[in-house]
């Protein structure tokens, strides 16, 4: 039997998802992006899942999108409908998505941790969108997204010169949350999801999409989509347990309701 591409695990509340293909640096090929947007969509659909953890291993989180593949002419057209629809597929998904980056994060890698909602690096990450260097440009979101989060004139100089950034720069630059020794990395990242997890769910979701509101909006519609959401956080159980839990002084008991 094959090893699966994408390795499941349950931690609790904590869902991760571990790439599992070595021989090619876990590069995105097809059944890697399928089996996760699948495993993505069927815990983003299990109410007993509160947080999603996406890994590598400790050399690489991913090498990006599989070249080989892409450049296979019989495959290609499929190839490229096909990660378009995954990245789609991953960016829908309302669990909040924690990336686990340990060593190299490349191209449709780096993308994949930039669509996270947050990320966990291990000081010896490498980040970068090398896609210029092979004669093409991110397709996973980058220009978007890496703009959004580092501003144009840094998004400009790691996209057109492809050059890679360590951990330290990645750190400085806000595209990772926080760093990790070596051997912690995994387990920092299953901490923070852990936290996240504990929250009130329906609070968590609702504020993820509030947050993701900002980068889709402008100043106003975007406080408007908060009020909105704010006034649905307002009418739920959660808001009455955790309101009268600290009243209390006790701890609260959230059921996501
Ligand atoms: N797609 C397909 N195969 C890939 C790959 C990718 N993105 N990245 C690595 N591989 C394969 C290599 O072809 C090689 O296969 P082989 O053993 O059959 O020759 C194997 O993985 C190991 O790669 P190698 O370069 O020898 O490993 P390394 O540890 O020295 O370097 C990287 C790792 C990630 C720095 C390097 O592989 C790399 O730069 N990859 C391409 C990154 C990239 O340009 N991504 C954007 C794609 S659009």
């Amino acid at each position: 039997m094959t090893d699966p591409p994408v390795i499941a695990e349950r931690k609790g509340q904590v869902a991760l998802a571990r790439l599992n293909r070595p021989e090619t640096r876990n590069a995105l090929a097809p059944e890697v992006m399928e089996r996760l947007a699948a495993l993505v969509e069927d815990w983003d659909a299990d109410t007993e899942v509160r947080c999603i953890v996406i890994a590598g291993s400790d050399d690489y989180f991913a090498a990006g999108a599989d070249i080989r593949m892409a450049t296979e002419n019989a495959s290609a057209g499929e190839f490229f409908e096909q990660a378009a629809r995954f990245w789609t597929r991953m960016a829908t998904c309302r669990t909040p998505l924690v990336a686990a980056v340990s060593g190299y994060a490349l191209g449709g890698g780096c993308e994949l941790a930039v669509l996270c909602d947050m990320v966990v690096a291990s000081e010896t990450a490498e980040l970068g969108q090398p896609e210029i260097l092979l004669g093409i440009i991110p397709g996973g979101g980058a220009t978007q997204r890496i703009t959004r989060v580092v501003g144009r004139p840094r998004a400009m100089e790691l996209i057109l010169t492809g050059r890679r950034i360590d951990a330290q720069e990645a750190l400085r630059l806000g595209l990772v949350n926080q760093l990790a020794p070596k051997r912690k990395w995994l387990s920092s990242a299953l901490e923070l999801a852990q936290v996240v997890a504990s929250r009130p769910p329906i609070a968590v979701g609702l504020a993820k999409r509030a947050v993701l509101a900002a980068e889709d909006t402008g100043l106003e519609a975007g406080l408007a989509e908060e009020r909105r959401l704010y006034e649905l956080a307002m009418s739920t159980e959660e808001r009455v347990e955790g309101m009268q839990a600290f009243l209390e002084q006790r701890r609260p008991d959230f059921k996501g309701r």
